[in-house]
Parts: structure tokens; C-alpha cells; sequence
């Protein structure tokens, strides 16, 4: 049993190597390829690459190559039908499972892909060499779109007139043709009408190019027939999971980590026309958290721009709330607000590529900062209209699906809303910088005592400087008293030192009897080792040495208890626990 190829190709395309490698090997971007350790053998220096663009990834230790499907079969032992499965299943795919109606969809969808390009190329190719279509062409003009554009989106135009079903007709049987949505049937004449005559087409083409669905724009504007029609849904086009441009625009994506989302095609093509290519159009519908699990399959950052009016608005403050929920660690979702009565289409063409990049710059706002704003718009002083606030926050949160985003933005939101009554410390500092560092130690901390070295290395070399200075140690013991050791065998030698020290009158090093293997340990980990030996009589920088390793053993004290409350927070979201961390940060802060 075969796979048809454009269910393989759309895997394929929706999923880069480096997003399936990276579920398993760590992987670092080097110029245009990505490298890592091989994982089909033990290596210090990486020598296996991933390139996206040729779709492949290559080991220079082991010369094993291939694509995604041969990187999860030989990875994961899997024959390839069962890594089909599991790559389909990480893409967002229906499972492929070869029963009849697979086949039978499978030659509908044969049949489909035949109508529109057929339809599309008709069309195209009448607007570009059909010199009687001046309506039309004039139209394109006054828009400034180019035979360069017209071509790039391959645009046409359906005459009034026309009827392309005829010609279809000898081909395809009425029931497919109806089933394609660009013709209905007028049931009192009996006769097929073009749904879209007498309109600008722009083809909607899936992931991979092919067009599946068509929008159609009025070149004579009136109070009757809508601006912009799309197709209906069809066996093969459903609105929440398309997006406008999408075929092109992902393949900018080794090279730009960001798109715009915008709301209509004039937007795409206006951008396109002054050079910015990575942008898509979710077509006047609600966003929809499929279309923005499918953007952040290839950009890190999507930029939501939508008309600078109040439905532009709307639709923005829809979309935040409904694509919060996927916000995911590492991703982004911001907002981009343009001056009054703007689109991104006008904008563009008003201020050219570079003004447009600034703006956004200087003016994107993320998701949740966005959220945060429009309700406290809303929102008075009293007590009642800041609890509906506080609510409202707190109910955006709780849909989050991420547990540490959920956790960070329900943070982000107490902190602001703290901030914004009576007896709050009024001049704090700015919120968003310090949560980006608390975020950054933590991660830091994790990293270190993943691989015992961090806390360690501080800890012998306090007992280190302990150790070579037990006399001056001795009349300063309440200078280390109340310090908290997190290795066990540290601890240990720290409180038989501590309590020798404590009960006798003079001591030497010998004195203390301990371990030798563990002594030569302290002795060879001990960072302070050299600046100390260096520095021996120097009492002042000894305590200067001492009262930094004492700083940073209360910081690793202190992070690790506010990481074990966070974790808790992401779970019971109380307000005890959230006050209780905030309390432990502002030590952490001042320590
Ligand atoms: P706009 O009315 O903002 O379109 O609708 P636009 O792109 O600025 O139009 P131009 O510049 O006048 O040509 C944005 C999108 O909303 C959908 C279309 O997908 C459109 O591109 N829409 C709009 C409809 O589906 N139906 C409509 O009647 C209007
Ligand atoms: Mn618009």
C-alpha cells in the first residue's frame, strides 16, 4: 500500500527537519544549518548537521542522510507506515489508514486540484492577455498592482458573461463541479452560474501551493453585493485552518523568525509589493487557535496586525483571547495597532517597507500586555469595577494551556494590578525587565544544578576558605551560622567544622579529622583556591571573599525555594503562594 504523494509532500511541508530533530537531539544554528551530536553515535564534538531548506539532515560521523521520515524510523526503530503516523500526527494531520473512503477521497481530491487549476490558470491568463477586460485591468491599476503582482498571486478576473462550467462539464461529472464551490445551481432558471462572476479571483492555495479555495472582490462597489466573497467550505477547504499566503510565506522562515497576520488579501499583496513577503491573511473570519498552532510550527513570533478601525479592533481583542490559550514557552503572539483608518494595505503604501518595520518596532505590544491594557481601560478605581477587572484576568488565565505561561501571565497580571492601587510602592521598578530576569535566573539554576557543579563549587569553596582560616573563621562564626548547604556531604563536614570550632580553642586543620578523599576534593573544586592563596593575610578581602559565597549560597537558597513555589503556584494559583513568592523575590533582590 502506497501513500499518496500529497499527503507525504504536506507532512513533509508543514513539518521542518529541525522541528523534528529537535525533539530529540539539542540542536544550535550555525549559519544556514543547524548542528548537534549525532544521535546515531556517542560523540563529544557535534558532527551531525540539519538543513531545512534541503529538506535533509546529515551525519558527518556515521554518513547516515535523509529526510524527516528517515530520521524518525531509524531514531525511533519504526517501519515507515508507523513514522508516517507519528509525523502526521506531530503536523496536525488526519491519519492516513487506506480504507475505501481514503481512496475515494483521495480521487475526489485528484479531481479537485484539476478543476481549480484549471479554473485559476483560465482566469489568470484571460486578465493578463485579454485586452477587452478593461474594467478589470483599469481596476488593478488604480490598486497599483503590477503584471509582477498579478502574476505572483496569480489573480484573474471572471467575466460577467462567462461560464466556464460548460467547458468543465465535458470533463467532470455536476456533482463534483458543484462540489468545488465555484458554481451553484440557479434552480428556478436551471441553469450553473459562476459564483464568482464579475469578480477579481485571488486563489487560496494550501500549504504546499496548490489553490483550493478562491476570494473574490467586486471591481464596482455598490450597496447590494458584498465587497469580498470567499468560497464556501468544501471537502477541502475549512476557514479556520487555511490562511491566505501561507504557501509562500512559510518558506521565508529559515531566514525571518516573524510574521504579520493580517486581515485581508489587498494586505498580503500591498506588504508583498513593498517587500515584506512574510505575511498572511486569515480572510475577515475569527482567528482560530489551529491557525496560530500552524503559523508557530514555522515563526517564533506572530505579529497580529489587523485594520487600524473599531471591527479591526474587535477582531484583535477575539483573537488575543482566544489564541492566549496556545501561547507556548519560546513562542510569541504581539499585537501591532496602526493609526486611525489605516490598513496595513494603505499604511504600506503610504510609508514604504523601512517606516513600516519601525513602526512595528516601536509599537507591537505582546499578547498579554495587550489583554492588560484593554480591560484596564475599562476599569475605575472602585472596588467593584477593579474586581470585575481582576476576574476577567484572571478567567483569560485559566484557559492558558501551558503551565509556566499560565503561570508567568497570571504573575504579569497580579503585579500590574498591584501596582495600580493606593498603598502599592508607587515608582517601582519596570515589571516586564524584572520578570525576564527572574525567568532567566531560574532557567540558570535549573542548568547549573542539573549537573551538581554550581551550588557545589560555591559550597567547597566556603569550606575551603573555612578550612585555611579557621581562626578567623572562629571569632566570626555568627557570620556563617545561618547558612544552608544543599549538598548533603557538604553539609555534613560544615556542621562537624562549625561545631569543633565552636568547642574548642585553638584548631589546627588537622584537627578536624576528616575524610582525605573528601578533603582532596574541596582542595581541587574549590574556585576561590587561587584568589584566596594569593590574598592570606589579607583579612579584608577575605571577608569580601566570604560575604559574596555567603550571598550567593542564599541565593541558590532562596531561588530554589521560590522555584518549588512556583511550581506550586502553577497549580493552585493562589494568592497566599503568589504573595509568598513575590515576598522571597524582593530578598532575592535585595540580597
Ligand atoms: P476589508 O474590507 O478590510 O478589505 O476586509 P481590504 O483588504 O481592506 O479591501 P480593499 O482594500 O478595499 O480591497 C478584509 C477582509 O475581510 C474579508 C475579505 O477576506 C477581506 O480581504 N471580507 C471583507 C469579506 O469576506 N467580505 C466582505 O464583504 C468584506
Ligand atoms: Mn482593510
Amino acid at each position: 500500500m502506497k501513500y499518496p504523494k500529497e499527503y507525504l509532500d504536506e507532512i513533509k511541508t508543514r513539518l521542518k527537519v529541525s522541528t523534528v530533530v529537535s525533539k530529540t537531539v539539542n540542536l544550535k544554528k550555525r549559519g544556514k544549518e543547524f548542528i548537534g551530536l549525532s544521535p546515531f553515535k556517542t560523540e563529544k564534538t557535534p558532527s551531525f548537521t540539519v538543513n531545512d531548506d534541503k529538506e535533509f539532515y546529515h551525519c558527518f560521523a556515521t554518513s547516515e542522510h535523509g529526510n524527516i521520515f528517515d530520521f524518525i524510523m531509524k531514531t525511533q526503530n519504526l517501519k515507515f507506515g508507523e513514522a508516517v503516523k507519528t509525523l502526521a500526527n506531530l503536523a496536525g494531520m488526519r491519519p492516513y489508514t487506506f480504507s475505501k473512503q481514503d481512496v475515494e477521497r483521495e480521487n475526489k481530491w485528484q479531481e479537485y486540484c484539476l478543476i481549480y487549476n484549471k479554473y485559476v490558470d483560465f482566469y489568470h491568463n484571460e486578465i493578463l492577455q485579454n485586452e477587452n477586460l478593461t474594467l478589470p485591468r483599469d481596476y488593478l491599476k488604480t490598486r497599483n498592482l503590477s503584471k509582477k503582482d498579478v502574476k505572483k498571486f496569480k489573480i484573474g478576473f471572471v467575466e460577467k458573461n462567462s461560464n466556464f462550467f460548460k467547458k468543465l462539464e465535458n470533463e467532470f461529472s455536476k456533482k463534483v463541479l458543484i462540489e468545488s464551490g465555484l458554481f451553484y445551481l440557479d434552480e428556478k432558471k436551471n441553469i450553473y452560474i459562476e459564483r464568482f462572476r464579475n469578480r477579481i479571483i485571488f486563489p487560496i492555495n494550501n500549504i504546499s501551493g496548490q489553490p483550493i479555495a478562491l476570494g473574490g472582490r467586486t471591481i464596482q462597489e455598490n450597496n447590494y453585493l458584498a465587497k469580498y466573497i470567499n468560497s464556501p467550505e468544501t471537502l477541502f477547504f475549512k476557514k479556520g485552518s487555511n490562511l491566505y499566503n501561507l504557501d509562500l510565506a512559510r518558506k521565508l522562515s529559515n531566514k525571518i523568525n516573524y510574521i504579520y497576520l493580517v486581515e485581508g488579501y489587498m494586505d498580503v499583496i500591498g506588504l508583498n509589493k513593498n517587500g515584506i513577503e512574510n505575511v498572511v491573511a486569515n480572510l475577515g473570519t475569527s482567528l482560530t487557535d489551529r491557525q496560530i498552532l500552524i503559523l508557530n510550527q514555522f515563526f517564533d513570533d506572530v505579529i497580529i496586525c489587523f485594520d487600524g478601525d473599531e471591527s479591526g479592533y474587535k477582531a484583535a481583542l477575539r483573537a488575543a483571547e482566544n489564541s492566549i490559550k496556545e501561547l507556548h514557552p519560546e513562542k510569541q503572539i504581539s499585537f501591532l495597532f496602526l493609526p486611525d483608518g489605516e490598513d496595513p494595505d494603505s499604511f504600506v503604501n503610504k510609508n514604504g517597507k523601512v517606516k513600516f518595520s519601525d513602526f512595528t518596532k516601536q509599537n507591537k505590544i505582546l499578547i498579554h500586555q495587550f489583554l492588560f491594557n484593554h480591560y484596564k481601560n475599562q476599569t475605575t478605581n472602585d472596588p467593584s469595577s477593579m474586581a470585575i477587572f481582576e476576574k476577567k484576568l484572571r478567567s483569560i488565565t485559566a484557559t492558558i494551556k501551558d503551565d509556566y505561561i499560565k503561570k508567568y501571565v497570571l504573575e504579569y497580571f497580579l503585579e500590574k494590578i498591584s501596582s495600580l492601587t493606593p498603598l502599592s510602592n508607587i515608582g517601582k521598578k519596570n515589571f516586564y525587565s524584572k520578570k525576564v530576569k527572574s525567568l532567566d535566573s531560574t532557567k540558570k539554576h535549573f542548568n547549573e544544578s542539573k549537573s551538581i557543579s554550581g551550588v557545589e563549587i560555591k559550597e567547597f569553596s566556603l569550606l575551603y576558605l573555612m578550612m585555611k582560616n579557621l581562626d578567623l573563621i572562629k571569632e566570626n562564626i555568627h557570620l556563617i551560622e545561618n547558612i544552608k548547604l544543599f549538598s548533603n556531604e557538604n553539609k555534613l563536614i560544615f556542621e562537624a567544622i562549625l561545631k569543633k570550632l565552636k568547642n574548642s580553642e585553638k584548631l589546627t586543620i588537622n584537627d578536624l579529622a576528616l575524610d582525605p578523599q573528601i578533603v582532596e576534593k574541596i582542595f581541587k573544586f574549590a574556585s576561590i583556591k587561587h584568589i584566596l592563596n594569593n590574598n592570606q593575610n589579607n583579612k579584608n578581602k577575605i571577608f569580601e571573599l566570604l560575604e559574596e559565597i555567603c550571598k550567593d549560597l542564599k541565593n541558590y537558597d532562596l531561588e530554589f525555594r521560590i522555584e518549588q513555589l512556583e511550581s506550586k503556584f502553577s497549580k493552585d494559583l493562589s494568592e497566599t503562594t503568589f504573595n509568598e513568592i513575590r515576598e522571597l523575590k524582593k530578598q532575592k533582590n535585595i540580597n
